[in-house]
């Protein structure tokens, strides 16, 4: 927390606005709306966020919408939910995102059969943007509307632009791991207006104007609560800090590994500034000495809690039989990647121990001065 927060906090308390709705939640996407240029619906989740906007999309049955094999399963259920399908495609190794030959190849093919999706998520992947310019060109040659899956990327940018802004919708989220956060929670964005006030709509279960209870049309209990919101208020004012703060940890780690053969960081293309919301590295094993799952294993064994890159999608089991365009890029990124400790509040100390256990994983001595 940055420190504001508990008197936002207190506020929906002391004004007893402890609901859905309030000027907490007015304050928030009032704040946010400024920072990211978009108009902006609070939600409970940034999944929430993902399901309004591929519905606002016009995703239903049968439909089939495209989405990176690479990202947390958060991206693909919404599809689902919808009753359309998913169908993966595989990652560049420039940005570990969505590979854009790839998607104009499958758009090609996808075409070719008078069978387009309906709509791509695209994902900036532990908080770097996707190689914006080709794919939304790409997407809009096919007429394929975008939502950007831009829930580990709050404060990113790809050529100076803002993260979340690419798309004609995008998500954000506020879980309790992101790079701000509400304790759980999310937004939806979009320039559209009438987008985001159809969000809101659906998202307070579609209530008709008037006094009645009427309902025309399905709609989700969706909304952030006015409480939580008031922490959101908070962490926004800290957002560039929390950024600088995981840039300073990854720069750290990278420094620290300059000299370990076979442990490289997660690449940050040339046009893209990264949150970079967790530090991953790539292990080779044979230079490095030890497998990624040896190294996990030892690090566990120092105390030290580390997870593999995202499992891909096309090799869920929840997934099994959908289509997939390549992957072999995705799954060597899971099977070699590993993301270290990132948290913003991690101590100097903690995070020379982390160097210090990876070098030692690898038998290289470490020298304390
Ligand atoms: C890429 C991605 N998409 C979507 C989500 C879903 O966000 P939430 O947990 O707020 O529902 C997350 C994180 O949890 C995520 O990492």
């Amino acid at each position: 927390m940055g420190g504001s927060e508990q008197g936002y906090a207190n506020e929906a308390f002391r004004l007893n606005w402890v609901s859905t709705v309030g000027p907490n939640i007015d304050a928030f996407e009032a704040a946010f709306s400024q920072r990211i240029g978009l108009h902006s619906v609070c939600l409970d989740s940034g999944t929430a966020a993902i399901h309004l906007g591929l519905r606002l999309l016009g995703v239903g049955p049968d439909d089939e919408v495209f989405c990176p094999t690479l990202t947390f399963v958060a991206s693909a259920n919404p599809i689902r939910y919808l009753g359309a399908e998913p169908i993966f495609l595989d990652s560049e190794r420039r940005t570990w995102n969505l590979d854009p030959d790839l998607l104009r190849r499958a758009l090609r093919k996808k075409a070719a059969t008078n069978r387009l999706p309906k709509a791509l998520v695209l994902v900036d992947l532990y908080g770097q943007c996707a190689e914006m310019d080709p794919i939304l060109e790409t997407a809009a040659e096919f007429g394929v509307p975008v939502l950007e899956d831009a829930a580990e990327a709050l404060g990113a940018t790809y050529k100076r632009r803002a993260a979340g802004t690419f798309g004609r919708i995008a998500a954000f989220s506020f879980n309790g791991n992101k790079i701000i956060t509400t304790s759980g929670g999310g937004m939806l964005v979009s320039a559209d207006k009438a987008l985001a006030d159809k969000a809101r709509f659906w998202a307070t279960q579609a209530r008709d104007p008037g006094i009645a209870y009427e309902h025309s049309e399905m709609g989700y209990n969706y909304r952030m609560s006015n409480v939580l919101a008031g922490i959101g208020i908070g962490q926004l004012e800290v957002l560039d800090l929390r950024v600088e703060q995981r840039r300073a940890i990854a720069a750290r780690y990278a420094a620290g590994f300059a000299d370990v053969p076979g442990i490289e960081p997660m690449p940050e293309a040339p046009d893209a500034f990264s949150t970079k919301w967790l530090s991953c590295f790539l292990i080779r094993e044979a230079e490095f000495g030890v497998s990624r799952d040896e190294l996990m294993r030892a690090l566990n064994e120092a105390g030290i809690e580390s997870r593999p890159v995202w499992k891909p999608m096309h090799l869920q089991p929840l997934f099994a039989g959908c289509e997939c365009f390549g992957g072999d890029i995705a799954r060597d990124l899971f099977e070699r990647g590993i993301c270290l400790p990132s948290s913003s509040s991690l101590p100097v100390e903690d995070q020379d121990y982390v160097i210090e256990r990876v070098k030692a994983a690898c038998g290289m001595t470490v020298t304390h001065v």
